[in-house]
């Protein structure tokens, strides 16, 4: 067994976050928004929008595992393939004894690959805003992984947070971030999270990332414009939670879903546009769209392997090695802290 290893770290890992405002100090915490506050900011905006991050409710969080199966994404199962033929030389890489950091953590697929391939992990400890879903996953590892410590945390990992957990000095930390999950960030924002995830590691920790690469838009336009409108109905969910949730006055339905190729940002943005001119009103709050104009809710950014490498360095992480599938889609890059 390997609890006797752990002890209580003197200092709890200090991780900055992200503040979307560059000038506020970032030992100053601001006070979460809820998702009304978000959302009348968004709408009031220009082109109209809605945070991503509330795509994942408990319907939203079904469906994006259903779009998980779908033939036409490709991220899930290439980066699932692409860790399942790696993880031998990633273990190897990263030694006896680690600790594994996962924000964000959402299914434990890929991170069983991991703790089956590392020689004797020592925790693992995933970090979420939704403790629900955490704790089941953790259950299921716990039993499967008995002499591994895992220990779910709640902290939203773009905010300033602390981890307080037993951690080892042996060992490396291995802060985990797979899934494309910055692709979900405005490259200067994916640049101040890696900053953050290499804010509290030690010259001999890592950050192993997995991201998606440029490729030609007609594999990359119906990744988020299925055929069997999964997708339509993930992104047409948060106008769902807004008729519920906030009981405002909305047709989901009235809203198409439009998916864009931009090949100037290398990105896919994902929209809403309804088809004929609309209202959303919350309470006393009134939002009139015309016919096709955009309600603009995620960008997913693709890299080059040297763009990725020169976000890292400018985050204060070099790249030490990078992965690739056999098809060159998906990539998944171990990082280490620059001296
Ligand atoms: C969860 C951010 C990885 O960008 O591929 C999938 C989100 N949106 N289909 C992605 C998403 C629509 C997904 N990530």
């Amino acid at each position: 067994m390997n609890a006797p290893k752990l002890r209580f770290a003197p200092t709890p890992l200090l991780f900055p976050g992200i503040s979307s405002d560059a000038a506020a100090p970032a030992a100053q915490p601001a006070k979460p928004r809820s998702f009304r506050e978000d959302l009348l900011i968004g709408l009031s905006g220009t082109p109209k929008s809605i945070p991503c991050k509330y795509l994942y409710d408990r319907r939203g969080s079904e469906l994006f595992d259903e779009i998980c199966e779908l033939p036409e994404y490709y991220p899930t199962r290439t980066e699932l393939a692409l860790t399942r033929d790696r993880a031998g030389c990633i273990a190897q890489a990263i030694g006896p004894n680690a600790t594994l950091i996962e924000p964000g953590a959402g299914s434990t697929t890929k991170i069983r690959l991991l703790l089956e391939a590392l020689e004797d992990p020592l925790a693992y400890l995933p970090v979420d805003i939704s403790g629900a879903h955490l704790r089941d996953a953790v259950e299921d590892l716990s039993a499967r992984f008995t002499s591994t410590w895992v220990h779910a945390v709640e902290a939203d990992f773009t905010r300033p947070f602390e981890l307080r957990a037993p951690l080892s000095e042996a060992g490396a930390r291995v802060i985990y971030f797979p899934g494309s999950t910055i692709g979900n960030f405005e490259p200067a924002q994916a640049q101040r999270l890696l900053a953050s995830f290499a804010a509290p590691l030690r010259p001999q920790d890592f950050v192993l990332l997995g991201w998606d690469r440029i490729k030609s838009p007609d594999v990359l336009v119906p990744a988020y414009a299925d055929a069997r409108g999964v997708t339509e109905a993930f992104i047409r969910n948060l106008l769902v939670r807004v008729r519920d949730e906030l009981g405002a006055n909305v047709d989901p339905e009235a809203f198409a879903l439009d998916t864009r190729w931009q090949p100037e940002h290398e990105r896919i943005r994902i929209s809403l546009r309804p088809r004929e001119a609309q209202t959303i009103q919350i309470g006393d709050r009134r939002f009139d769209f015309e016919a096709g104009e955009e309600l603009f809710v995620e960008h997913s950014h693709k890299y080059s392997d040297a763009r990725m490498r020169g976000i890292a360095e400018a985050a204060g992480l070099r790249e030490l090695r990078t992965w690739h599938d056999p098809r060159g889609w998906f990539a998944l890059s171990l990082l280490g802290p620059m001296g």
